[in-house]
């Protein structure tokens, strides 16, 4: 299996409720090594271009105003198969849904409040990971 990058976000719920911390160990736990990572508080155009594959959603507008209400961590993460590894240990979309022990399971709220984001698909990573870093910041 060969080492792979994907990008992932620590979203404003899971901020505003204190769990930044433990998500990064956990992550550190999974394995996965940290190759960048940055705070940043998202404009609503900000959160509407991320999210521009979702925009004829009935759900964009509320999640582009839930992504943009406050600050959230954004990363690149290293490991082998690292997109399904990520998605994996995030679980469901729907904490509801996820598996117990999962991050989305233990932190999530809601399927909109759903703690983190992670990319689905090595070119939704490539897009995504361009979004938010430069080549230097790597
Ligand atoms: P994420 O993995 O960031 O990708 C798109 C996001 O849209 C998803 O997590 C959820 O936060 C949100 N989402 C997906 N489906 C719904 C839905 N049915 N209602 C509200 N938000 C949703």
């Amino acid at each position: 299996m060969s080492t792979e990058r994907t990008f992932a976000i620590i979203k404003p719920d899971a901020m505003r409720a204190g769990f930044t911390g433990r998500m990064l160990a956990r992550i550190e736990e999974h394995g996965f090594i940290l190759r960048a990572m940055r705070m940043v508080h998202l404009s609503k155009r900000d959160a509407e271009g991320f999210y521009a594959v979702h925009r004829e959603r009935p759900f964009f507008s509320s999640l582009t105003d839930f992504m943009s209400s406050g600050p959230c961590v954004v990363m690149c993460l290293e490991a082998p198969d690292a997109i399904k590894k990520w998605r994996t240990a995030m679980g469901a979309t729907d904490p509801a849904k996820a598996d117990a022990g999962t991050m989305r399971k233990d932190f999530g709220a809601s399927i909109e409040n759903n703690a983190t984001h992670g990319s689905d698909a090595p070119e939704t990573a490539a897009f995504e990971l361009g979004y938010f870093f430069r080549g230097l910041e790597f």
